[in-house]
Formats: C-alpha cells, structure tokens, sequence
C-alpha cells in the first residue's frame, strides 16, 4: 500500500496536499508533530478527525525529533495528546468501519503513558504500528531487530524498522531481512532511508513490505523523511499497486542515479508491453554488494552508468567459459552498459552506447566512410564514440584537454582505422580544419555545474558541420546554440539517450522467462 505522509502544517494544507495526489494512495498518515500547535489543539477540539477520502486507511504519527520528526517536547504530553486522539475520535472511526492505525515507538512500551495509549488502541481496534528509526546506518541483523520488535508489543502489531541505508551493503542486509521474514505471521513494514535506500522504497511490495511512505516535495520542510518521493511517481512511474511477489526487476546501477531518465523510459516500455516488471534505479557504492542483490532480488536486466561500466565490463572477461556472454562492442570498448540474465540464466553484457550513438548520426549522414569526424573528449563516453566511428570508416581526430589521454586513445584503437589526437586549444585548428565534417562532444563542458561553458571557443563553425552534442541535459548547450546559429545540423543527446534506450529494451524482452 502506499501511504501517503501528510507533511503540511495546517489541516487546510494538508486537505490541500489530499487534493493534489488524490487517487495515488492506500493509506494517509496524520504527522500530528508537523502541525502547528493550535493547529493540533484544534484538532483534538474537533468533533470529529477530518477524514479527507474515502476507503482510505488513516495512521496517527506523532514523531519525536529523535525519530525523525519535529516534536521536541516531553514525552508524556505528546502520548496523551495520541490517548485523547485515540479515545475521542480514531475509536469511532473504527466504528464506521475505517481502518485506524497509530504509530508507536518501540521505547515508549516501557512507559506508562505510553501503555496506556496502546491499551485503548487495542480496545477500540486501532491497530498499532511499532517503529523504530536508525538515522545513523542499518543494524547488523534487520531481521533480529523486527523480531525484538514485534516480541515487545501485544498481537497483531506492525513492526516497522526505518533505518539509514549507508550504502549498497545495508541495503544488502535489509532486503535480506525482508525476505527471512517475508511469509511469518503478520506483516512488518521496512523503510530504507536515505538514496542507497531509495530501491527498498519502490520495491516495497516485491521485497514484503506492508507499505511504503511517499510525500509531497512542495510542503515547506520538503519530503517528509530523506529518500521520500511522491506518491503519484510510486504509483505511475513505478506502478506501485500492480507489483507483487514475482514482478520482475530491472534497474540502473550508477552513483548518483536518483535522476536518470531510464526508469520513465523503461517502466513506460513495460506498461506498454504488459509485463509485470519494474525498473529501478540503485544508487550503488559497492558492485560487489550489488551482485548479492541481483540474486535476492533475481534482477533480470540492468543498465550500467558512471561510474560502474568499466568495473562491469570485468564480468564478462572470461566470456564464453562460465555462463557468461558478451557483445564484441563491449570488449572494443571495455565498458559495459547492459547486463541481462537470459532465459538459461546466463549473464549477457552489452554496450549499446555503440549502436546508440550510430544510430541518429546515420539518419544524418548515412556513410560515414571517409568523413573526417573530430571527437571531443577522450573519456569514456568518447571511447564508445571512437569505437562506432571507426568502425564505420570515419577518419577520427580526438582532442582532449589532456593530450596525453587522447594520444593514448588514439594508439589503443590505431588497427581499426584512421586515427589522430591532440589538445583541445587552438593549435589544433588546422587538424580540425581536415575533420570537420562531424563535431562530437563528448566532454562533460556544458553540464552543471559548467552550464553555459563552451569546450571549443577558438572554433567558428561554418555550418557545412554536423555538430552531435551527447549532453542530453541541459538539452541546449552553448556549443549547440552555437552550431544551430551556423546553420549546421545538430544530434542532441537526447537521440543517443533513446537509441541506446531503445537497444536495451530490445534485450530486456529477450530476457521473458
Ligand atoms: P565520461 O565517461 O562522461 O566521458 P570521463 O571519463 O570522466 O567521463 O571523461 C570526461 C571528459 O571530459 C574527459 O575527456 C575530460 O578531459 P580530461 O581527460 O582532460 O580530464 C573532459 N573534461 C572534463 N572537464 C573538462 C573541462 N573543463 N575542459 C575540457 N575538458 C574537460
């Protein structure tokens, strides 16, 4: 289910917020700690707890800055404040047939205030959530902590863990805890905060989780917890509701990944295809955790970016001896940018960056035989360029700021074709002058925090050249503006971004089981 964290500070706001996503949520929490004071007084007044929409499961929360939240107060006042709630208003909601649940610490078991609350929860039906938040990492054993968790309240409570995911190996711990407690009696809810954490989010219904908490990124404070997303991204992009034990899982593996343009892209592939599966992007520190997660979660296919394509290319380099498979683009490149497991459960890598780039320019100049291409750049992604070109008959000139990387790319692909280096200053003109048919740009000038900032100034562009720029974003560098204002023919990013796309869906539906 998806709940829905009501973060306003205001009744009103948060009937506002209710407005905003209403249809892409289960369940509303009340964040009684984010209200203002007389807001909360107001509400403890009211004859009645606003019930905003229909069918829609309602969990008090009211959080201690310790826990996240925004009360600092003592303890005692914040209980008896959830025992009025409970007693005066949640009570006849459950009555009327609404499910009603609070939140409660795990500590304030100990207490007797806090006794008391989940005494008249379990008298009115309110059902009680038991959390607990670790803001400073993943315990070593998640699924001990659940345990501890669920043995210190009555029957019939939620465990909820809610910890900070420091890295791919937490998360590691925490789906595995998921799936050791995945089938016991009852349900627990796991919520791994924090981007590493961010897959225990929108999987929550594939790893076992009861539910999983989005927020609107407009109330003040933004989202309500670190990690959080909307809750009509959750049941749009990632088709929250129709995932279940056996969707399958796809995802992006790179660092940062939050904001890769792959999940719409490739979840909308799947609506569109009608295959239960869900992609995800894994922010990820440390491949070799991953590889642990692609077995708990039986991961059927991924694309690879920065900086983890070179460190998979690796998998594939006894190809062809133990189940594994690669592309001839990937080992020219020596980067990968797709993994599939097929359906004999070997692991297949791809770099479809190649046919990617090719792609658009081909739509452009459709021989490439002989066209003097300059690339700008001699990082990773030029390698994939430079390999593409050559291999179509171009004549290559690669210029890097630092010459020596380029000399060295240029050395390393010399037997298959025409290929020339040098710096990235004006003394290169009169080689540009000879390979100028096609620019490629290929270095990150031009992205944040660059925006605005030209990789070739010293350059006039006589508008006979093909400018392919292979930022997508922003989606107008300046070297584009400049080119178009030439005249020249302009490939934008955003065609290498989807031919590449494309190619990867391809091989994600031969994965079907
Ligand atoms: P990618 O995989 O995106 O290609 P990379 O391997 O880090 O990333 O390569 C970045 C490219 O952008 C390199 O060619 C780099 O030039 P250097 O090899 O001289 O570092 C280039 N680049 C980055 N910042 C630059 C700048 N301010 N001016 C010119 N080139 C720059």
């Amino acid at each position: 289910m998806i709940c829905f964290t009501l973060s306003a500070d205001t009744l009103d706001g948060m009937s506002a917020q209710i407005d905003r996503y209403r249809g892409c949520f289960d369940m509303v929490e009340l964040r009684l700690d984010l209200l203002k004071q007389e807001e909360r007084d107001k509400l403890v007044r009211a004859a009645s707890l606003p019930v905003w929409s229909d069918g829609v499961a309602l969990i008090l929360t009211f959080r201690r800055q310790t826990d996240g939240g925004a009360w600092s107060g003592e303890d005692t006042p914040r209980l008896n404040y959830v025992l009025s709630l409970v007693e005066n208003h949640a009570a006849s909601l459950v009555r009327e047939g609404r499910r009603v649940f609070i939140d409660l610490e795990d500590d304030v078991g100990a207490v007797a205030a806090g006794r008391e609350v989940a005494d008249a929860a379990a008298r009115h039906g309110v059902r009680i959530i038991r959390s607990r938040h670790d803001f400073q990492g993943t315990p070593d054993d998640p699924a001990a902590v659940l345990g501890e968790l669920a043995a210190c309240g009555g029957p019939g409570e939620i465990p909820k863990l809610a910890v900070q995911v420091r890295g791919s190996r937490d998360l590691v711990r925490l789906v595995r805890a998921a799936d050791s407690v995945r089938g016991n009696a009852g349900s627990v809810i796991i919520v791994g905060m924090g981007p590493y954490g961010f897959p225990s989010r929108v999987l929550a219904p594939r790893i076992g989780s009861f539910l999983s908490y989005g927020s609107d990124p407009g109330a003040g404070r933004g989202h309500a917890a670190p990690g959080q997303i909307d809750p009509r991204t959750m049941a749009e992009l990632y088709r929250y509701r129709s995932q279940g034990p056996n969707t399958e899982v796809f995802g992006i593996i790179g660092n940062p990944v939050l904001h890769s343009r792959s999940p719409a892209f490739h979840n909308a592939e799947f609506e569109r295809q009608g295959r239960d599966a869900v992609y995800v992007p894994f922010p990820t520190d440390d491949i070799e955790a991953f590889r642990e997660l692609m077995t708990l979660l039986d991961i059927r296919g991924l694309s690879v970016t920065i900086p983890h394509k070179e460190v998979v290319a690796g998998w594939f380099n006894g190809a062809g001896a133990q189940g594994v498979t690669c592309s001839p683009e990937l080992t020219a490149v020596g980067a990968c940018n797709t993994v599939v497991r097929d359906a004999g459960g070997n692991l297949v890598g791809a770099n479809t960056d190649v046919e990617g780039f090719l792609e658009p320019l081909l739509r452009r100049v459709p021989d490439l035989r002989n066209r003097g291409v300059t690339v700008l750049g001699a990082g990773g992604a030029a390698r994939a360029v430079v390999y593409a070109l050559l291999s179509s008959g171009a004549r290559v000139l690669v210029l890097n700021r630092n010459q020596d990387r380029a000399e060295s790319l240029a050395h390393e692909y010399a037997h298959l074709g025409q290929i020339s280096a040098g710096a990235l200053s004006p003394e290169a003109l009169p080689l540009l002058a000879t390979h100028n048919d096609i620019v490629v740009q290929t270095t990150s000038v031009g992205m944040a925090p660059e925006l605005g900032a030209d990789p070739l100034p010293f350059y006039r562009f006589s508008g006979t050249e093909v400018l392919y720029e292979i930022i997508y974003s922003p989606p107008q560098t300046r070297l584009v503006s400049r080119a178009q204002a030439a005249g020249c023919s302009v490939v934008g990013g955003e065609e290498m971004f989807n031919a590449q796309a494309e190619r990867q869906a391809q091989l994600f539906a031969q994965t079907v089981k």
